[in-house]
């Protein structure tokens, strides 16, 4: 299958690009769009045979389930059952934006989209392209980040290209996705509600409007298809938290021993400590610990640079788990777990 490129202005969307993208999803296709938090590889969500090209161009496990998108609050009625007063309070605070809900399923939602699961996670991203292409569409799209199974998700259009050229129809370009990392899913069909992964939004923000979702206490529960292994970048990836020395001194000792081994060793630093290094490694700098934003905007392009530079392990420096931080930490940790802990 031949992948069509095509680049859009998100100020200034063409509309026949746009019919031309709608066209691929209605159908049938996959195209793959920006949102504001990473790429996503959408189809139409009702169209059960669509959604089931999703998880073969991926490599995605059949237990799964996928992010369906919509381009106006008042569709979360097509897609999801059971909305009280608490729910919409959330969607008008965060939507559009990174926050995914998990809701009671509606009928029209087939059963691939949700692997089976009576619930169903929805979202409304917070970029012109992902809501125009919606619309036009006149449909929800189901989509979830346009990696390949496993590997960090995409934030360029050029990264989706490197794992899914000839596996799908189009690409939409439309520049880098600003937020990075992956959106906060929140479960609310569950008492007391639950964050099920961090991601682009600020957890205690959301517990500030709706004191009853419960703190988040790491990764103790697992969404289903989440694993413990993911967001993985080809290079083994080593995450150095706080101890009796330095990170920087402890990042060296590591990285000293691998050199010696004669592995290729890359360093993912914070701004504030890139001083601290220099010789015979690989070093790129993730941003400032006091910017987590801009760290987490960072984050998978810079694993996604070290593979094509060819690192074969990369030492990461943490960040402080808070607000973002936690977000980054989670994926960092994550790319750091052995194939063996899936
Ligand atoms: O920011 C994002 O969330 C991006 C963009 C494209 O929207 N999407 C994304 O989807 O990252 P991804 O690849 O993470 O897949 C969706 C995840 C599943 O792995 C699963 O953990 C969770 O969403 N999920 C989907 N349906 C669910 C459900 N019914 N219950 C619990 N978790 C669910
Ligand atoms: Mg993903």
């Amino acid at each position: 299958m031949e992948t069509k490129l095509i680049k859009f202005n998100p100020d200034k969307i063409d509309s026949l690009l746009l019919q031309e993208a709608a066209r691929v999803i209605n159908g049938g296709g996959l195209v793959a769009f920006p949102t504001e938090t990473v790429y996503g590889l959408g189809a139409d969500a009702l169209n059960p045979l669509s959604c089931a090209k999703i998880f073969e161009a991926k490599n995605r496990p059949l237990n799964d389930p996928l992010i369906v998108h919509i381009a106006d609050k008042q569709d979360i009625f097509k897609v999801a059952g059971e909305i009280y007063k608490r729910t919409l309070g959330i969607i008008d605070e965060f939507w559009p934006g990174p926050l995914t809900l998990v809701l009671k399923k509606s009928q029209n939602i087939p059963q691939i989209v949700t692997a089976g699961l009576e619930t169903v996670a929805v979202r409304m991203p917070d970029n012109p392209i992902a809501l125009a292409l919606i619309k036009e569409a006149q449909t929800p799209i189901a989509a979830p980040s346009a990696n390949l199974f496993g590997r960090p998700s995409p934030t360029t259009a050029q990264h989706v290209f490197d794992d899914l050229k000839g596996r799908i129809d189009m690409i939409v370009d439309g520049g880098k996705t600003q937020v990075g990392v992956e959106s906060t899913i929140l479960d609310l069909t569950q008492t007391p509600s639950r964050i099920l992964r961090p991601g682009g939004i600020d957890i205690e923000a959301l517990r500030r409007l709706s004191p009853d979702i419960e703190s988040y206490q790491g990764n103790r529960i697992l969404s289903p298809g989440m694993f413990t292994r993911h967001y993985s970048p080809k290079a083994r990836v080593i995450v150095v938290e706080d101890g009796n020395k330095t990170q920087p001194e402890r990042v060296k000792d590591i990285a000293s021993e691998f050199i010696s081994q004669g592995y290729s060793v890359g360093i993912m630093a914070k701004d504030e400590n890139k001083n601290h290094y220099n010789g015979d490694f690989n070093l790129k700098i993730l941003g400032p610990e006091k910017n987590l934003a801009l760290c987490a905007a960072n984050l998978y392009s810079l694993l996604r640079e070290f593979d094509k530079d060819g690192t074969q392990i990369i030492i990461a420096e943490s960040v402080k788990e808070d607000g973002l931080g936690i977000t980054i930490m989670d994926r960092l940790r994550k790319a750091a777990a052995k194939e063996s802990d899936v």
